[in-house]
């Protein structure tokens, strides 16, 4: 009898110990401050899946975004793949006001990482005006926000869309940047001109990254890219030829001076590139920075012509894609990829994911949209 009340004791005791550490570690998680970083378009294509990279490396994620282009389950989506929704706030960052507001009431970021912006390079044509209000301003009202509240770091989605049609390829970030062919790649040369003299004048490090192609989506497919009406970009035009809501792939020329007369691109995975964000916010947090503003181009270093793509395409979805040959498309340069060795060299960033594995997850993701609205 005895016995067995020592062990009932000794077993309730040990009990209690339990409770009592793991009350402790979940106080010390409680307590342990993670770094905030905020993520401006975070509902986005490019920016949710960098909010995934972001809270998979151990950060808090803080999302900005007025829902013009994205909608709010992306948010939720989030939180079933990584098991933390971000916070969310939803207003427009044209909004000087809300803008300071946001930053008087979020104290000690330890970065922007700034993607919020209109990319059409078409509708940029047809109302010039609105991209550079949105895409200026947000930027502006964002730097003085970082400005008055001492945030230091900022990441800038760029494009490769600043170089133009470059005189030598692979196109290095030293490359001089062309006169712009649309209003939107021209709010992209003006951002980075913004950044290039405000870092200096308020202590702001600033790194601007010129993305080439993205595509593909999310191993998941619970996110990905959700183009609203009919798809400017190749890869969505073609996942929803081949399920079936358009007809035909139009293919814009096979006229160019390149091995099969189509243009090429250097396509890269949207999880690669979202990881180069983290990196990229880790290096000036780690004071890595080789100066107070940098400039990475992000691509594969690997060009693929518009048939490729499509060849690559009906490899790994075992589809037959209707597609036909059209004439140019105006504006389209004829081809373009990275050189990718200063991100290499400097970041540490490499992409890892080939052109198949970005084909197979956009179809993936297409197949995903398709059943969810079964
Ligand atoms: N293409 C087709 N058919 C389509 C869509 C595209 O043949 O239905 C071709 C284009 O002619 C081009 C290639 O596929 O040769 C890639 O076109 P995307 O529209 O997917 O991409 P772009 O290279 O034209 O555009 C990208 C970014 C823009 C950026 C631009 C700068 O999406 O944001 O690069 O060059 F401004």
């Amino acid at each position: 009898m005895a016995g067995g009340r020592a062990q009932r004791t000794a077993t309730h005791k040990r009990k209690h110990a339990d409770a009592r550490a793991s009350l402790r570690i979940n106080m010390a998680k409680k307590n342990e401050k993670r770094l905030k970083v905020l993520v401006t378009g975070g509902a986005g294509y490019i920016g949710s899946h960098t909010v995934i990279a972001l809270q998979q490396q151990g950060f808090e994620v803080a999302v900005i975004d007025n829902l013009s282009n994205s909608h709010a389950g992306v948010i939720d989506r989030i939180g079933e793949i990584t098991g933390e929704r971000p916070e969310f706030h939803e207003f427009d960052l044209v909004d000087r006001r809300r803008t300071a507001s946001f930053f008087a009431a979020n104290a000690g970021l330890a970065g922007v990482i700034h993607f919020a912006a209109h990319k059409a390079v078409g509708e940029s044509m047809k109302d010039p005006l609105m991209y550079y209000r949105n895409n200026l301003i947000s930027l502006m009202n964002i730097l003085e926000g970082m400005r008055r509240r001492n945030v230091a770091n900022l990441v800038f989605s760029s494009s490769c869309t600043v170089y133009g049609q470059p005189d030598e390829l692979p196109v290095k970030e030293t490359s001089p940047i062309k006169e712009a062919v649309s209003a939107y790649g021209n709010t992209k040369q003006m951002s980075e001109d913004i950044l290039r003299f405000s870092v200096h004048a308020y202590g702001i490090r600033a790194i601007a990254l010129r993305y080439f192609n993205p595509v593909g989506a999310h191993e998941s497919a619970l996110i990905g890219e959700l183009p609203r009406g009919v798809p400017n970009n190749l890869t969505p035009f073609i996942t929803q030829t081949a399920i079936g809501k358009r007809e035909c792939l139009s293919v814009f020329g096979s006229d160019y001076n390149t091995p099969d007369g189509t243009p090429i691109r250097d396509y890269i995975h949207v999880v690669d590139l979202a990881r180069a964000h983290v990196t990229a916010v880790e290096r000036m947090i780690g004071k890595k920075a080789k100066s107070d503003y940098e400039i990475f181009n992000l691509g594969t270093g690997k060009g693929y012509s518009v048939l490729e793509v499509i060849r690559s395409f009906e490899k790994v979805s075992g589809r037959k894609l209707n597609y036909r040959i059209v004439g140019r498309r105006s504006g389209d340069i004829e081809q373009l990829w990275a050189d990718t060795s200063y991100a290499r060299r400097e970041l540490g960033w490499k992409a890892e994911r080939d052109l198949d594995a970005m084909m197979l997850s956009a179809w993936k993701w297409e197949q995903a949209l398709a059943q969810s609205k079964e």
